[in-house]
């Protein structure tokens, strides 16, 4: 058993009060039931802030044991239907309830996150808990609209469709948006009927074991919305495997999402995969050169790079290679890396150690490979903390191992192309197709390469925008399945085709 942690050490710095209430408040527990519950083996894990190292909770390890009784929960409660079967207005009432709750503790949510996570907290307030909030705002609206259809038929027929919720969802979340990718599942799952059991990640599970305090405040019925914390093999593997879980939906590595896939087999669940990426981020020269730097600077270093979505390879034409790298890198150098509680720091440190040394290793690899870092190319220059520069690779090519593989750190590598076939040959060169932009002031090759980009989102002349109005998912190993906007409806609902002989 580990040490009770120094909240005040760990935690230094932080000044909401509820935050900090929330962190001496005892070890966090498993949300089972309607209850707050340790694992049944007793086990826990340390969460730590990655700007000091220090431990800022002790977290109940879920495992098997603990998903099988939230499983049967999560059944009962589906099929009682005082989820399922309540009324639409009265669902939308709730998700309200769930965006209002997020709103007011927006500024106590802000702090777990960063302190949990290492994104600045700029970011965490201005982008994952309004984020979050806006979701379920979006999704309860669409309670009240989910419609069948009434099918054309010979007069002595009468048929429609019934869109039915699955039943019991497993949702496994990575650590880069805690809060927010909490709100992506759970928020549409709802929205439908459906009843959810959450695995956070166990790098950062703070944020989503407040936000089940928040939903049991809102008097969500129980069991409708439990929350299992763990490591990947036992908890996440256990949702994956389980033989009464309808549908499982992930978002993480490649790697993983494999693992999920293959363990979905069993009961052949509905899967929805959102994996890694190695997005494609093209610069012509006739683009606005000043705002092409800026969108580009903010597709690699937001969030520490630490995004699947991230512009990490930066396509630019040969003739302003030079140039544009110049400028990209000034800007990267200029961006304030410390400590993520100050409002003025653009860049926190890492997630965890294993991140670094992901990282690291990348940074070691381009060397030897001979690309140039043309700024950073090491750790951050801090006492403590998972900090890594802000880098900026030249003289790359698209074959190197730091355009092939998600590094996911704030390491752009820039690649010069030709011109628009081959700027869209090299995009495409690669196993992911989770994201694209193209930079340019010619209306039609922005829509001709934008269509040619094999990803499941490109952006034109802006990078990183993501909105719950618009789809979100992967094109080849970026996974399948579309979250956010009205797409999300079809991975959390069935549709039942019902004839009538009249
Ligand atoms: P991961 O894919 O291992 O973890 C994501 C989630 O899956 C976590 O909740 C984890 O506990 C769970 N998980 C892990 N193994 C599992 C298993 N066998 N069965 C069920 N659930 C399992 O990602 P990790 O190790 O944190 O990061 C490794 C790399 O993955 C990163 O460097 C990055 O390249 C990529 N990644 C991509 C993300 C994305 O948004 N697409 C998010 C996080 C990581
Ligand atoms: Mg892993």
């Amino acid at each position: 058993m580990a040490a009770t942690p120094s909240v005040e050490s760990a935690a230094r710095g932080a000044k909401n009060p509820s935050a900090l209430q929330f962190l001496k408040s005892g070890p966090k527990k498993l949300l089972i039931g309607g209850k707050w519950v340790p694992a049944k083996s007793g086990k826990t894990f340390e969460t730590l802030n990655p700007a000091n190292e220090e431990v800022l909770a002790l977290v109940a390890e879920g495992d098997k044991a603990d998903v099988d009784e939230a499983v049967r929960n999560a059944r009962k409660a589906f099929e009682e239907g005082k989820w399922s079967t309540m009324g639409p207005h009265q669902r939308t009432r709730f998700l309200l309830k769930i965006a209002d709750l997020i709103d007011q503790h927006a500024d106590e949510l802000a702090e777990l996150e960063t302190l949990d996570n290492g994104k600045s907290i700029s970011e965490s307030r201005n982008m994952d808990i309004p984020g979050a909030a806006e979701t379920f705002r979006y999704y309860a609206g669409w309670a009240t609209k989910i419609y069948g259809e009434t099918n054309p038929s010979d007069p002595g027929m009468f048929s429609y469709t019934l869109r039915e919720p699955i039943g019991v969802c497993g949702q496994i979340i990575p650590w880069n948006f805690p809060l927010m990718m909490a709100s992506w599942k759970i928020a549409p799952a709802l929205a439908c009927g459906n009843v959810v059991i959450l695995k956070p990640a166990e790098q950062t599970p703070l944020t989503a074991l407040r936000l089940g305090e928040l939903i049991l405040e809102a008097g969500l019925p129980e069991s409708v919305v439990q929350i299992i914390t763990g490591f990947g093999p036992g908890a996440g593997s256990s949702i994956a495997e389980h033989p009464d879980i309808d549908k499982v939906a992930f978002t993480g590595s490649t790697e993983v999402g494999k693992l999920i896939l293959k363990a979905s087999a069993g009961n052949l669940k509905h899967v929805s995969l959102e994996l890694g990426g190695k997005s494609p981020n093209i610069i012509f020269p006739d683009a606005d050169v000043q705002a092409a730097t800026f969108g580009s600077m903010l597709g690699i270093f937001m969030n520490q790079g630490q995004v699947c979505c991230a512009g990490s390879r930066v396509f630019v034409q040969e003739s302003m290679y030079d140039q544009f790298t110049d400028s990209l890198s000034k800007m990267a150098q200029g961006l304030t890396v410390g400590n993520p509680l100050d409002p003025n720091t653009r860049m926190g440190p890492l997630v965890s150690k294993e991140q670094h040394d992901r990282v690291l290793g990348y940074l070691k690899a381009g060397k030897e490979e001979g690309a140039n870092a043309k700024v950073g190319g090491a750790a951050g220059n801090q006492e403590r903390g998972y900090f890594v520069q802000p880098t900026v690779f030249t003289g790359v090519k698209n074959s190197m191992k730091i355009a092939r593989e998600e590094i996911f750190g704030p390491v752009a590598s820039a690649i010069p192309f030709k011109d628009e076939n081959d700027a869209v040959f090299q995009g495409n060169d690669t196993t992911y197709g989770l994201a694209a932009a193209v930079w340019t002031r010619d209306i039609s090759r922005a829509h001709k390469v934008a269509r040619a980009l094999k990803a499941g989102t490109v952006w034109i002349n802006t990078y990183g925008m993501v909105d719950p109005v618009a789809s979100f998912g992967g094109y080849k190993q970026s996974g399948f399945g579309r979250e956010l906007g009205k797409h999300s409806l079809e991975l959390y609902t069935q549709i039942k085709q019902v004839y009538t002989k009249l």
